[in-house]
């Protein structure tokens, strides 16, 4: 019994794809539920300015990232990882990661140089999560910082978190 319950994460199926407009509502629900204030406004007014791809585990829709491309003075084109979300009861689970490993894999195709994202002080679980990615972070007192803040609409964010394609 042991041994089956150790196993079921790894029977986990994630699919990432680009959302169709039948998911809608189903990831509105998800930006919904995982942000407040500001970010939610634009996170739902966005969508359709931005690529917008789901995570499905076992067939339900468990993670949504929003993402785009822009090109930066100095750094060229440039990746952006506009909204991560994953619905609560799917997090911790490897699903955020995912969403962000496939984010890179079109920014790659798109020839983008780098992948950035943004977010504030106190969330550490981004933080963690796109630097066991690689990210480095930068905050208001380096130059990085203020380079790609007006690119990644981060006026918000304390901490900008890069990576090298
Ligand atoms: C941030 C968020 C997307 C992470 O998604 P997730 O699927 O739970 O993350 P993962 O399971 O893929 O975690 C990947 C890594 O991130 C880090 N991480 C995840 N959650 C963490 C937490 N609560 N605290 C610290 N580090 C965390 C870990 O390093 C983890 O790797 P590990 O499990 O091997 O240690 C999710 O918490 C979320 O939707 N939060 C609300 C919305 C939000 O804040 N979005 C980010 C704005 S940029």
């Amino acid at each position: 019994m042991e041994a089956l319950e150790e196993d079921s994460s790894s029977l986990l199926q994630v699919r990432v794809r680009p959302a169709t407009l039948n998911d809608r509502s189903a990831v509105v629900k998800i930006l919904r539920e995982s942000f407040t204030g500001s970010y939610r406004y634009w996170a739902i007014r966005d969508m359709d300015e931005t690529l917008v791809l789901v995570a499905e585990v076992n067939g339900r829709m468990a993670g949504v990232a929003e993402v785009y491309t822009t090109r930066v003075d100095g750094y060229g084109k440039v990746g952006v990882v506009y909204f991560l979300a994953v619905k609560k009861e799917y997090r911790g689970m490897g699903i955020g990661k995912r969403l962000v490993l496939e984010a890179e894999e079109f920014f790659r195709r798109e020839r983008c140089m780098y992948s950035a994202a943004s977010t504030v002080e106190s969330n550490k679980a981004s933080q963690g999560l796109f630097s066991s990615l690689g990210y480095s972070l930068f905050r208001e007192r380096d130059r990085v910082y203020w380079d790609l803040v007006e690119a990644l609409s981060a006026y918000e964010d304390d901490v900008i978190m890069v990576k090298k394609l």
